[in-house]
């Protein structure tokens, strides 16, 4: 993948994780992550949430050096004032990059220069549902949440979801966003227009989102910073490996 693509493109790679991986595999991939990288490794309880993390960080590192010639070891990170990871090496094309992970999956969103978030989440009954609609998500779309039932309800809590969850990240601005005073439509073709309450200061001119349905089984969206035109989203699956 050619860094130039990503002029107007946004290229988002997603890799299954629902594969046990080996001792060797774990070890090479653990080769490619820094000390502190390796450090989380070891403090996850579950084993299958260490090696999720294992995965979605080895495939952040691949995923970035298909685009500048530094070897995935050797990316570097630091983290915003709010928590959000970037790029710390000097000298690059400006990439931009966010991360998901989530039972089954995992995935990057990469673009240049744009701020871009991703978040992708397994579809699955879940408790609370309609209470976290009505804490996190908008009025209209709470009341038209209470018409829905089984796996169109589900559906529909995973989108309005996974919409926000991008947007803040592409923030980077956690839980500290009103992800109440955002409004999504979504028609079917996967295009998605968001609408701003006047009280916050974002603007839905400035913000591409889409909708994506990596496998059956889940949900994940992007949103995207930027004024211009609509980029072309080119999405891949790969496999974590060196
Ligand atoms: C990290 C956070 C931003 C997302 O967490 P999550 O959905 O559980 O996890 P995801 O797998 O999608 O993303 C995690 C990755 O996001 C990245 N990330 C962490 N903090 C971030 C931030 N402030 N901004 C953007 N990205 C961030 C990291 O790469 C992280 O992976 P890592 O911990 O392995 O390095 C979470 O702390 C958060 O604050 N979420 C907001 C919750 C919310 O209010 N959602 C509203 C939805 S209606």
């Amino acid at each position: 993948m050619a860094v130039e693509n990503l002029k107007d493109e946004v290229h988002i790679w997603f890799a299954a994780t629902d594969t046990p991986i080996d001792t060797a595999w774990t070890g090479t991939l653990l080769s490619m992550l820094s000390s502190e990288e390796k450090a989380r490794f070891e403090r996850f309880a579950l084993p299958q949430d260490a090696h999720r993390y294992l995965q979605a960080h080895a495939l952040l590192r691949t995923t970035l050096s298909r685009y500048h010639d530094i070897p995935p070891s050797e990316w570097c990170f630091r983290l915003t004032p709010l928590g959000r990871p970037e790029i710390a090496n000097g000298g690059g094309p400006p990439l931009r990059f966010n991360l998901t992970h989530t039972e089954g999956l995992v995935g990057c969103v990469v673009s240049l220069k744009s701020d871009c978030g991703i978040d992708a989440e397994r579809v699955c009954e879940r408790a609370y549902v309609m209470k976290i609609a009505q804490r996190m998500f908008n009025t209209r779309d709470h009341r038209e949440m209470l018409q829905l039932t089984g796996e169109s309800l589900l559906r529909r809590f995973y989108s309005e979801w996974t919409l926000r969850e991008a947007f803040v990240k592409a923030k980077g601005v956690g839980l500290r966003y009103p992800t109440r005073k955002i409004a999504f439509s979504t028609p079917d073709n996967g295009s998605v227009q968001a609408k701003f309450d006047h009280t916050v200061s974002d603007r839905a001119a400035e913000w591409h989102f889409r909708l994506l349905r990596p496998t059956p089984g889940h949900i994940a969206a992007i949103a995207l910073r930027q004024s211009h035109a609509e980029p072309k989203i080119v999405q891949r699956w790969t496999q974590v490996s060196l």
